[in-house]
């Protein structure tokens, strides 16, 4: 059974995309397990920095992204799950030096525009809107479910927007991991989709939740080691949230992963002068993630 990881938060640019990709190379590679990532975003990041823009272009003209398979897999069709996903993604090679156990369910362009049609297909048969977003947003979570037999972590890389996939990420995932940039808006942003992840309407309600009990785990992303006025906020965060004790220093390394390179090399030189923060990160979160893998 997978363990489901999302990583999501309701502001754009704090790193979901990186730190997705980073951590699906980290378990591959280290961890020995096989990971799937899918890509519920429309702006295709984790899809590119895993396969280049012509590997995704190609996956587009083959009708293999997340939009293809909700929309042909939505009413049940014949196409088998499988028949969606890359295998071998990433320009990061494994232990044995082959590529890295990673698949991905490639982004689209057309996600929402699929949702949207999946939308007004049940507003054919009620009325009720609640009824009708209720209905997509649980087929949408079953049909990412069904990748759970075959991988060990499957992450899904969140949009920053509320779509019903991200709705869906966020109701299937065990653990949703948050990343979040220290600056003025992120307390604010991160009390917002802890509300959405834990089904609370107010901080007092989300308050009677201990810290350690929380579905979900904060993350600083882009700290700058010297600066106070970040590790203040940075305190913060962690006195309402449950957080990481490894934080993400704003490095060449991690901005330089974004780009695909077409030959596979180490981990080591993917990441660069990164490469022992992604060694932390990784091992800080693998004991929580391995909860579900083994039990
Ligand atoms: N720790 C870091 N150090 C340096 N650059 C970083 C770091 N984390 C992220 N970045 C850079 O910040 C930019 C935004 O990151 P990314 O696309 O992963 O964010 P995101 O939250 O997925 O954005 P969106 O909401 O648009 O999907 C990218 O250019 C990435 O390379
Ligand atoms: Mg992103």
């Amino acid at each position: 059974m997978a363990f489901f990881l999302a990583v999501a938060n309701r502001k754009g640019g704090v790193g979901k995309s990186t730190v997705s990709v980073m951590l699906a190379h980290a378990m591959s590679v280290w961890g020995g397990k096989r990971v799937l990532m899918m890509d519920l975003d429309s702006q295709c990041n984790a899809s590119l920095i895993l396969i280049g823009g012509q590997g995704w272009s190609e996956a587009r003209k083959a009708n293999r992204t997340i939009a293809d398979y909700f929309f042909d897999l939505f009413d049940g069709h014949t196409m088998q799950p499988k028949d969606y996903l890359l295998p071998g993604v990433g320009d990061v090679a494994g232990a044995d030096g082959r590529a890295a156990r990673i698949s991905l369910l490639p982004g689209s362009l057309l996600l929402e525009d699929v949702q949207g049609e999946l939308f007004l297909k049940q507003a054919q048969q009620t009325n009720d809107p609640d009824i009708v977003a209720s209905r997509v947003r649980g087929r949408l979570e079953q049909l990412l479910r069904r990748f759970e037999g075959n991988f060990d972590v499957v992450i899904l890389d969140c949009a920053p927007g509320l779509s019903f996939a991200a709705l869906a990420a966020l109701k299937t995932a065990d653990k949703v991991l948050v990343p979040f940039r220290p600056d003025y808006v992120s307390q604010l942003a991160v009390d917002r989709v802890a509300l959405l992840i834990e089904g609370r309407r107010s901080l007092n309600d989300l308050d009677e939740i201990p810290i350690d009990r929380r579905r979900y785990i904060c993350l600083a992303n882009y700290v700058r080691e010297a600066n106070g006025r970040e590790r203040t906020l940075i305190e913060e965060i962690a006195l309402a949230h449950p957080i990481l004790e490894t934080r993400m220093p704003q490095r060449d390394g991690i901005a330089n992963a974004f780009d695909w390179v077409a030959e596979r090399r180490g981990i080591d030189q993917k990441y660069g002068n990164a490469i022992a923060d992604v060694r932390k990160l990784y091992t800080e979160l693998a004991p929580m993630l391995a909860q579900k893998v083994t039990a």
